[in-house]
């Protein structure tokens, strides 16, 4: 593999926690990606302007969305990877707000942005129930079916509650590396 065929992967964190658990997932599957040939990019939903969705369906009646500010830039540069990696800890069931709000501005996307695409989808949570973690994988998972896109794995890592501690869970760790290696070698 090489030159303009390499498979790209993009890493997209939505903790807001620098050097956190979800970076440190998301960081793994990007190293297992990398290993098997890839182009690999993170972003940090947290550092970019990512406004609520308004609800106005401009976008619906044929205009541009209404909020100006990154992420229409950044729908433009996940079109560019086959392979998206999201990563969001789990907070009060859910996802966080940076990785809702994210998720709820692929309403105003053009929808051929997602079809097709394959997903690796990693959660860090501080309870030691998986359980814990089951709506935003029911989520993630109906919206992945919905659009058209593909899971390819989903790493959960429970027990981890402070900054860092996911590299305390070596198992944790190569489930992650495996599965940005398996995307990569399955997409090619
Ligand atoms: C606002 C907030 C809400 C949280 N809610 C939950 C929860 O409902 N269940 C749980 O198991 N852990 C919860 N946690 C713990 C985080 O999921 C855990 O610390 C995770 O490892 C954070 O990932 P990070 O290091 O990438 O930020 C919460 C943490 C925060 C800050």
């Amino acid at each position: 593999m090489g030159g303009t065929n390499r498979m790209r992967v993009l890493g997209i964190v939505g903790s807001p926690r620098r050097g956190g658990n979800t970076e440190i997932l998301v960081d793994e599957i990007l190293a297992g990606a990398t290993e098997a040939g890839a182009d690999t990019e993170k972003i940090i939903l947290n550092e970019l302007n990512i406004l609520p969705c308004q609800a106005c369906d401009a976008c619906k009646d044929g205009g541009e969305c209404v909020q100006e500010d990154d992420m229409s830039e950044l729908l433009t540069q996940m079109e560019s990877y086959p392979i998206w990696v999201l990563g969001t800890p789990v907070y009060w069931w859910g996802p966080s707000a940076q990785f809702k709000a994210f998720i709820d501005r692929w309403y105003g996307a053009n929808q051929a942005v997602f079809k097709g695409r394959t997903i690796i989808v990693t959660i860090p949570m501080g309870s030691g129930n998986n359980k814990i973690a089951q709506h935003i994988v029911g989520m993630l998972n109906d919206i992945a079916d919905y659009l058209g896109m593909d899971i390819a794995a989903t790493v959960l890592a429970p027990g981890v509650h402070k900054r860092g501690a996911v590299r305390e869970h070596q198992q944790v760790l190569d489930a992650a590396h495996q599965a940005g290696r398996d995307a990569v070698e399955g997409d090619n």
